[in-house]
């Protein structure tokens, strides 16, 4: 795949907060920089205006059926059709209790019958995915994620392991946004550009080399405050809160 193959991004935003969620904001700066490189069209769709059933666990998508879904009559077969159609597609969303939300779990597991069937392996050595995609096309899957704590590294932890184990490793790119609710919170216009700017100018790299340098992996997933900085921010956040201000 190269740069001028990407005609269309899809982002599905898995936060609660639709438009007003945080993360989108940074995944709209990095889908932006990959537009300004390949002129793509962009479509962005809330998980929570979706009607989306859980599954009913009866693997006839790997049994009965080559992939096929029982569930017809939700928003299930819309949105499968437009993954499959696009070159780049986005999971955005907030990390919720060290994993994704809940809603964007309904969504995973109904992906299911993307997956090859199990049949008995045991996990791969080598990073691959535990199962396979039934009918893989090249396509890039990036995942933006935003959080409350200072550190990324542990706190992510079981969300990586567990998109390791899905789609195997280096088959996705997961883009960590620690301590972002407190700088949009903050309103200081000239630190949140320069925030955005950083992820504007990473999609631009991406759009360009389909792949981000470690550098610029290892300068998006620095938090914006310091430590302290951050522990006297939370502690007035949360005394306006308890006093209703
Ligand atoms: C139910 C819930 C669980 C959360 N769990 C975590 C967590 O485990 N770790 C963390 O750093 N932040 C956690 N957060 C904070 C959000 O991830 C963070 O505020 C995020 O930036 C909000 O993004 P959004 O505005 O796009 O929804 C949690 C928030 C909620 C509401």
């Amino acid at each position: 795949m190269k740069s001028a193959d990407i005609k269309k991004i899809l982002i599905l935003n898995g936060s609660p907060k639709r438009e007003h969620s945080s993360t989108i904001n940074v995944t709209k700066a990095f889908v932006d920089g990959i537009v300004k490189e390949t002129n793509a069209s962009v479509e962005y769709i809330n998980l929570a205006d979706l009607n989306i059933k859980p599954c009913t666990g009866c693997l006839s998508c790997w049994g009965r059926t080559e992939g096929e879904c029982v569930i017809k009559n939700d928003d299930i077969p819309m949105i499968k059709k437009k993954i499959e159609e696009c070159d780049i597609f986005i999971e955005s969303y907030p990390l919720f209790f060290f994993g994704m939300p809940g809603t964007m779990k309904v969504f995973t597991d109904r992906m299911l019958s993307m997956m090859k069937t199990y049949m008995g392996q045991k996990s791969p050595e080598n990073g691959e995915s535990f199962h396979g995609i039934r009918n893989p096309r090249d396509q890039k899957f990036i995942v933006i994620t935003s959080c409350a704590y200072t550190e990324y590294g542990p706190v992510y932890e079981p969300l990586i392991k567990q998109y390791d184990c899905i789609c195997g490793k280096g088959n996705y790119l997961m883009l960590f946004s620690p301590q972002l609710k407190t700088l949009m919170d903050l309103n200081n216009e000239a630190k949140i550009n320069k925030y955005l700017a950083k992820f504007n100018e990473a999609g631009a790299e991406f759009g360009k080399n389909l792949e981000l340098s470690n550098e610029t992996y290892e300068l998006l997933k620095k938090p914006p405050f310091t430590e302290g900085a951050y522990k006297i921010f939370l502690n007035n956040f949360w005394t306006n809160e308890r006093e209703g201000r």
